[in-house]
């Protein structure tokens, strides 16, 4: 069963509330919260009294992606804002971070996930699998919403997917950025089972059907 994880990158800020409760009654799965530092990219975003204002609208499961430096940083600051599942990068600490950050999450009582920016081998995940709840592969280069989808990153999808299949996780792999009607088969086709798309879904005439749609997207 694929997940869509609409993200609130894409909404009208001025009108979170409403486009939060768009995509919850159209049986969105997840909600995606983009959070940036304007350090490990090159834009910033939201915080966490955004979060915690988010939470108090919705009962949405909070799929928090971090592109923030030394994510370890700010874990406890994000669950007590009431994120559910806290995402950051690989890339973002030292593998001594990375683990501290992932051991904190999980004592917090929360879901945990890794994500990888484009040049990052899946290789590099690996180790990390069996400690996660998610793998995010970004198919554009984090930073943004609107932009082209990076079709070279599905083989990083099929390996990490075949990579868990061996070990038997049940881990969740999510693909983020230019998902949309065209690119999400493809991405399901590669083994993702989360998709998470801003763009696609808020500038959609109909978002509720949108979601529907992408959901069903894989023949
Ligand atoms: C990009 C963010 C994405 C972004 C996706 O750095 O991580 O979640 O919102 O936006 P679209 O779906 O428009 O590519
Ligand atoms: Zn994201």
């Amino acid at each position: 069963m694929v997940k869509i994880s609409p993200s609130i990158l894409a909404a009208d800020f001025g009108n979170l509330a409403r486009d939060i409760g768009l995509v919850e009654q159209a049986g969105a799965d997840y909600l995606h919260v983009d959070v940036m530092d304007g350090m490990f990219v090159p834009n910033i975003t939201i915080g966490v009294p955004v979060v915690q204002s988010i939470r108090r609208v919705t009962d949405m499961v909070l799929d928090v992606h971090l592109m923030i430096d030394r994510p370890r940083r700010f874990i406890e600051a994000f669950a007590n804002a009431g994120a559910d599942i806290l995402v950051f990068h690989l890339e973002a600490d030292s593998r001594q971070g990375i683990l501290e950050a992932i051991d904190l999450a999980k004592r917090l009582g929360k879901r945990v996930g890794l994500a990888l920016k484009p040049e990052t081998p899946a290789e590099e995940l690996y180790p990390y699998l069996p400690e996660l709840d998610m793998a995010l592969v970004m198919t554009v280069e984090p930073g943004f919403g609107g932009q082209r989808f990076l079709s070279e990153q599905m083989e990083k999808l099929r390996k990490l997917r075949s990579e868990l299949h061996r070990l038997h996780l049940s881990c969740e792999l999510a693909v983020d950025g230019g998902v949309n009607l065209e690119t999400a088969p493809i991405c399901i086709g590669a083994g993702a089972n989360v998709l998470v798309a801003g763009s696609a879904i808020y500038r959609a005439q109909n978002p509720a059907d949108m979601i529907r749609v992408l959901r069903e997207s894989y023949r």
